[in-house]
């Protein structure tokens, strides 16, 4: 006993030796070597972080991928950029660094193991964006941290209701406390004929802060024990009610109530506080996001840098390129076609579908303004093979790769008959959601190459400069659009063509 105990020690003071040397050598640059974060704490501090406590997972993803973006750390604010460590260091080093993490200056957390990394190191995949802050906490929220909704109990009740019932006249087959602190009915998703209620507390600061709440079928919204929002009859998402409540500070009561009676469901609820910019989501669905079984993880771009997602997306085809620019402008660049094959407006993508292990199907762009590939060239392509540059027997194209500029504008490089055209896309905000296409040949061709602009039954023609289709007006630079049966081509020669897509 007493040997194995010595054996014990020994062990464990040698593998938080290593991770000692470990650490000092991959992380303290930045993160200090007391951990309180280097340069007089510039970078975050690890001592006393919430996030390499807790769950484990979080900190081996960060290690291994990176973090960017805004990151709260011990109540301060980082806006930085940690590089993915994953290719330098292996599974074994970063079990011991985390676990001599866990362990030191005050933090108190468990052994990391390699087969944990190793799991974790599996389950990425292709992955090797940086996470975001946001999207770890969707998917491992900070222990630590009080839960949106405090002493949260559910109810639930079976019975086939088309109106809201009356609960206190309801029996509950089941009850449960949810520490997760969310109203989440995902227990009985995909069935039909029941009803739900939760009650818990929940703190807010003095002030008019506005309730927001939709559901799939009914639902009711109580504070205090005052009826503030209600969706009464059966019905979709999209019955979204706002109200606006004065409250005082302090814990306050929340209930709410739900019923489903057959089909889809959903529901969301969130309160936007006073002064703040976000709406804090107090259910697990977000609004309008109903009946997903994945978190939401919404790709952003950055204020000056765009995002890309590379996975199937919904209305192109299996080689998409997403592109997510400041400002709301998106597109999805399809390496089969070799254009630009969908733009929208508004939010980007949501990960989240591809980046849990549910992960299959294709994800549609996230916002329902989306310019469909109908209207911008390829419906009419007949085949995966067929591109926005005609190929003829004499004329092969292939596709060269895309590179990414400073601001992670990406410039496409297509082979077209041994020449090389370089297409590069950038968005622009104002006066309007642009799209803006510069379009480029190296060398001078012997005879044009043409670019099929769009492919459609509905192209409106405005001039050799400018074309419509739907809610896009389509304006080119440098180039002539030739109309030949409903399509616009554009017949490139030499220099550089700009096009720009801007619509409403
Ligand atoms: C080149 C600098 C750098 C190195 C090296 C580095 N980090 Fe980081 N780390 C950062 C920055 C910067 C952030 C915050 C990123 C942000 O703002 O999104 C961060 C955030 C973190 C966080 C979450 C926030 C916090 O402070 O708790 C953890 C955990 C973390 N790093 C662990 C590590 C570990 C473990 C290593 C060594 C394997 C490491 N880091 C190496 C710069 C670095």
């Amino acid at each position: 006993m007493k040997r194995l105990l010595f054996f014990l020690l020994m062990t464990s003071r040698l593998l938080a030796q290593d991770g000692g040397q470990l650490y000092t050598l991959y992380c303290s640059a930045c993160h200090g070597a007391d951990g309180k974060g280097a340069t007089g704490g510039q970078f975050p501090p690890l001592a006393n972080s919430a996030w390499p406590v807790g769950n484990a997972e979080r900190s081996i993803k960060i290690v291994l991928l990176g973090l960017n973006g805004p990151v709260e750390v011990n109540g301060k604010t980082y806006n930085l950029e940690m590089p993915p460590q994953g290719a330098a260091i292996t599974d074994e080093n970063i079990a011991a660094i985390l676990t001599h993490v866990r362990s030191s200056w005050g933090n108190k957390a468990s052994a990391v193991s390699v087969d944990q990394v190793k799991k974790v190191r599996a389950s990425l995949g292709k992955r090797a964006e940086h996470w975001t802050a946001d999207e770890l906490l969707k998917l491992h929220p900070l222990e630590n941290v009080k839960p949106p909704i405090e002493k949260l109990i559910s109810h639930y009740y079976k019975g086939s209701f088309q109106k809201m019932p009356d609960f206190s006249k309801l029996t509950a087959a089941a009850v449960e406390e949810e520490p997760s602190g969310l109203i989440d009915y995902s227990d009985y998703a995909n069935t039909d004929n029941f009803a739900m209620s939760w009650d818990g507390e929940i703190f807010t600061p003095a002030g008019e802060h506005e309730w927001i709440l939709d559901s799939d079928d009914g639902s009711r919204l109580l504070i205090d024990g005052n009826m503030i929002a209600e969706i009464p009859t059966i019905g979709p998402i999209g019955r979204t009610v706002r109200k606006k409540v004065k409250l005082t500070q302090g814990m306050h009561k929340i209930r709410l109530e739900y019923f489903e009676f057959s089909g889809q469901e959903g529901l969301s609820v969130g309160v936007k506080i006073a002064g703040k910019p976000k709406v804090k989501w107090l259910s697990k669905e977000t609004a309008g996001k109903p009946g997903k079984s994945w978190p939401e993880i919404m790709l952003k771009p950055s204020a000056d840098r765009a995002v890309i997602y590379r996975n199937f997306i919904q209305g192109t085809t299996a080689r998409g390129i997403g592109v997510g620019f400041p400002g709301g402008v998106n597109m999805a660049f399809s390496g089969d076609h070799l254009t630009a094959e969908l733009i929208w407006s508004g939010d980007f993508i949501d990960a989240g579908h591809h980046w849990t292990d549910r992960g299959v199907g294709n994800e549609a762009p996230a916002s329902d303004q989306v310019l469909k590939a109908s209207n911008l060239s390829a419906y009419a392509f007949t085949s995966e093979a067929a591109s926005a540059w005609p190929a003829t027997s004499q004329v092969a194209t292939r596709f060269r790769g895309y590179q990414l500029d400073d601001h992670g504008n990406p410039n496409f490089a297509i082979e077209v008959s041994g020449l090389r055209v370089l297409d590069q896309y950038r968005a622009e905000t104002s006066p309007a959601p642009t799209l803006v296409r510069r379009v480029r040949l190296t060398e001078k061709p012997s005879a044009p190459v043409s670019l099929l602009l769009l492919n459609g039954t509905n192209v409106t023609q405005v001039s050799a400069q400018e074309c419509q289709v739907g809610d896009v007006t389509i304006k080119v630079e440098g180039a002539a659009i030739r109309y030949a049966n409903n399509t616009a081509i554009l017949d490139l020669k030499e220099g550089e063509v700009i096009v720009r897509y801007t619509w409403k």
